[in-house]
């Protein structure tokens, strides 16, 4: 038992994102969207990308887990499990196929009024990511994505329309998954819908960079219309920002590993970071612009759409840390978005992600002391595989563990003073990974029955940490 640090009002939860899970990729009038066209990799094969989907070839999201045809069952499940809230992302191509139509789809709005009608039925507060990897493809080829500055309007259309549509249903919202990826040439696909003409795979980069930060400039434009949208249309809206928050130490106490610590930390996190929550672009970003001929095009009310559209709170995904160092020859590890050098007092998941729950308080502290708003973890788990056992069971105390030591930082970190809003745990039910396409790195604790090749009945099963998750939600935190 630990001491209760959990406010009654703490919003324990799992997290999803449509193109992940859902499946039905073109049914009921839904446009596809740039992850419906992505094949399956795995830790050493890169995802490669079509830009015509090929007849007969394998695409993960087309069926996912099929949670569209599978949410009431899937959440009663988290429900069972005393969900408060559950994130998921609402598919923008299932709204507005071609992402610049004039009317929205009312066959997908109708979709989603479904699956918050069944959240609210069990008590659950639904919260919804508007962008999660998820841009019309048709965007991608009519305009190069977010390159396009109509692209903003388009977004900001899609964004207030579902939000004037749930304004009584949803009450949190978050605009872009992990919008810090796009300062990764490789994420400029992912969050800004962009594509070098020849792009045969997701990693193929978009290093032009004075291209990609105007792009990323209209993602936050985007992103602060909506928060300024929102709240005319309903003033109770809390609306945040969504940043995968890559936690840097020095590999040594050199004073370059150090600085090179905070290059990574100002450009990772505290770049994207600050123009969500203060508004203005952050003076080492002008510096890195001006150093590389980026010269950044504000249209003439930017600026204050940038400061009046600043989030209500600040979430962000993490599943672990890495080392940074100026040494030639350093032993380097996966991560999330970007790995970096391994840390010899670090276990790693079987994808090379390095487990590291002290971390996690560590980046509380350091996030809450820089902008003092509540934070909210809305991803952190295991990807592992899972095997059923003789008596059908599968026993995921590895899960448990990781899971359990994460929430003991976390209430550190309010104990250590931090405002923390809630919890919402890394596909909660298996899906389809992001990085890699596969079925086969599983963070439920719901097992889906389906492999890597698409072959299964898709029956849910319970996982063991299932009953240890229903537990925590059920002592708020103090069973652990
Ligand atoms: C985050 C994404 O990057 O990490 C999720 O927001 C993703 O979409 C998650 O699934 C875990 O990554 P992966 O590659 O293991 O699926």
């Amino acid at each position: 038992m630990i001491e209760v640090v959990f406010s009654d009002k703490f919003l324990w939860g799992g997290a999803v994102a449509a193109n992940q899970c859902e499946g039905a990729w073109d049914v009921d009038g839904k446009g596809p969207s740039i992850c419906d066209h992505l094949r399956g990799g795995s830790l050493t094969k890169k995802r490669s990308f079509d830009r015509k989907i090929l007849e007969g070839e394998y695409y993960p999201s087309h069926e996912a887990v099929d949670f569209y045809h599978r949410y009431e069952e899937d959440i009663a499940l988290f429900a069972e499990m005393g969900f408060k809230v559950f994130r998921l992302s609402i598919a923008w191509s299932r709204i507005f196929p071609n992402g610049d139509d004039q009317e929205p789809n009312e066959a997908g709005l109708e979709f989603y009024d479904k699956v918050f009608d069944e959240c609210i039925k069990h008590g659950i507060e639904p919260l919804v990511t508007l962008s999660h990897f998820e841009i019309p493809y048709a965007l991608v080829e009519k305009y190069n994505g977010f390159s396009d500055r109509r692209v903003v309007d388009f977004f900001v259309n899609y964004a207030t329309t579902v939000m004037t549509r749930y304004k009584d249903k949803v009450k949190y919202w978050l605009t872009f998954n992990e919008i810090n990826f796009a300062t990764l040439p490789f994420g400029a696909l992912n969050v800004l819908g962009m594509l070098n003409e020849d792009t045969v795979d997701t990693h193929d980069p978009v290093d032009n960079l004075q291209e990609r930060y105007q792009a990323l400039h209209h993602v936050f434009v985007a992103s602060a219309k909506t928060v300024i949208e929102g709240h005319k249309i309903n003033p109770e809206f809390e609306i945040g920002c969504m940043l995968a928050h890559m936690t840097f130490y020095p590999l040594n106490p050199k004073p370059t590993d150090m600085m090179l610590v905070q290059h990574w930390d100002n450009h990772m996190n505290n770049f994207c970071g600050d123009i969500h929550v203060k508004g203005e672009y952050p003076y080492f970003i002008k510096n890195y612009f001006a150093e590389n001929d980026v010269e950044i095009k504000f249209e003439e009310n930017d600026q204050e759409i940038l400061s009046a559209g600043t989030v209500d709170f600040y979430s962000f995904s993490y599943y672990s840390t890495n080392c940074a160092s100026t040494d030639q020859g350093t032993e380097l590890t996966a991560g999330n978005l970007m790995g970096g050098v391994r840390n010899p007092y670090l276990e790693a998941s079987d994808w090379g992600w390095q487990i590291d729950p002290i971390g996690l308080r560590y980046t509380l502290n350091k996030l809450y002391d820089r902008y003092q708003i509540p934070l909210m973890v809305v991803e952190n788990g295991l990807g592992a595989v899972d095997e059923i056992n003789e008596d059908g069971n599968i026993i995921d105390d590895y899960r448990i563990d990781y899971l359990r030591e994460h929430v003991v930082t976390m209430s550190d970190a309010i104990d250590d003073g931090v405002e923390l809003m809630g919890y919402t745990m890394w596909g909660c039910i298996d899906l389809i990974s992001a990085g890699t396409g596969e079925m086969k790195k599983r963070y439920g604790f719901i097992y889906v029955d389906k492999d890597n090749d698409g072959n299964g009945t898709l029956d849910r099963k319970k996982k063991k940490s299932f009953d240890w998750y229903k537990k925590v939600i059920a002592t708020n935190g103090q069973d652990l």
